[in-house]
């Protein structure tokens, strides 16, 4: 090990999950970079802000620079993503490719960023991509939600193969539906006890990067509590 500061960066850092993310990684005592397009509103103090649309792959390699100017990469968790309901066959070209690109393709690009620069630092790091119920329950009327969040799925077990021997270990949560600002605006009538606390589902994305998981990779750890 170079005696490097080790940092984990978060992607969606600012969202509703991410900010729980921060907040424990930071109480864990992570160096942590929050890459996002909008600085977090309110700004989470001791985190360092990477603007960062994660659909722009040079902005991505900028990140991929800056957070080697800061030190090592230790660690990503993919917390951007968002739902949206389509079906399958009346989804417009446009709203596939933005959702795919939303679901997939943007934590994709981050989790290979960082399994790159793990691999030059010598090997050794954790990714942790954030996925859902969707990933794995059918469930119709969120065709492209689905779609994306099945391949991130895979995508994880496949890099957890391939990134074996680097002792980069790569593995998924999978919240069910979370007690977030947005589904109590969305779903005011729910019965929002039953729903999955944000902090919960941080915790089980801190022991995935916490030396207590080290043998685990290619894990899809569901976090539904009684949602
Ligand atoms: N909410 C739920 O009940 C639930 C349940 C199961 C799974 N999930 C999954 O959990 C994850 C987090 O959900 P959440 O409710 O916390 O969502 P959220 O509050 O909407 O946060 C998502 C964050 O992603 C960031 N983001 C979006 N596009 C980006 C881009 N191109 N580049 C960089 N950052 C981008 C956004 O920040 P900027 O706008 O600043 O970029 C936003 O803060 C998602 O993957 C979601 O699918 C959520």
């Amino acid at each position: 090990m170079s005696g490097e500061r080790r940092i984990v960066v978060v992607g969606g850092g600012g969202g509703a999950l991410g900010r729980a993310v921060v907040a424990r990684l930071l109480g864990d005592g992570w160096p942590v970079v929050v890459a996002a397009r909008h600085l977090p509103d309110p700004e989470i103090p001791g985190a360092l802000f990477a603007p960062c649309d994660l659909g722009d792959p040079a902005a991505v390699g900028a990140l991929a620079e800056r957070v080697r100017a800061e030190g090592e990469w230790a660690g990503v968790v993919n917390c951007s993503g968002g739902y949206a309901g389509d079906l399958g066959h009346r989804v417009s070209e446009d709203d596939r490719a933005a959702r795919l690109e939303l679901n997939l393709l943007g934590p994709w690009r981050l989790a290979a960023a960082g399994a790159q620069a793990m691999e030059e630092q010598g090997g050794g790091g954790r990714i942790v991509n954030v996925l859902g119920r969707a990933a794995v329950e059918v469930a119709a009327g969120q065709a492209v939600y689905q779609v994306a969040k099945a391949a991130l799925l895979r995508l994880t077990e496949v890099m957890a193969a391939e990134l074996r021997e680097a002792g980069i270990t790569v593995n998924a949560v999978l919240p069910s539906v979370m007690d977030t600002p947005a589904n109590r605006r969305a779903m005011p009538d729910a019965d929002h006890s039953r729903w999955v606390p944000v902090d919960r589902v941080a915790a089980a994305v801190a022991w995935l990067l916490s030396p207590d998981s080290d043998q685990v990779s290619g894990a899809a750890v569901p976090v539904y509590g009684r949602a």
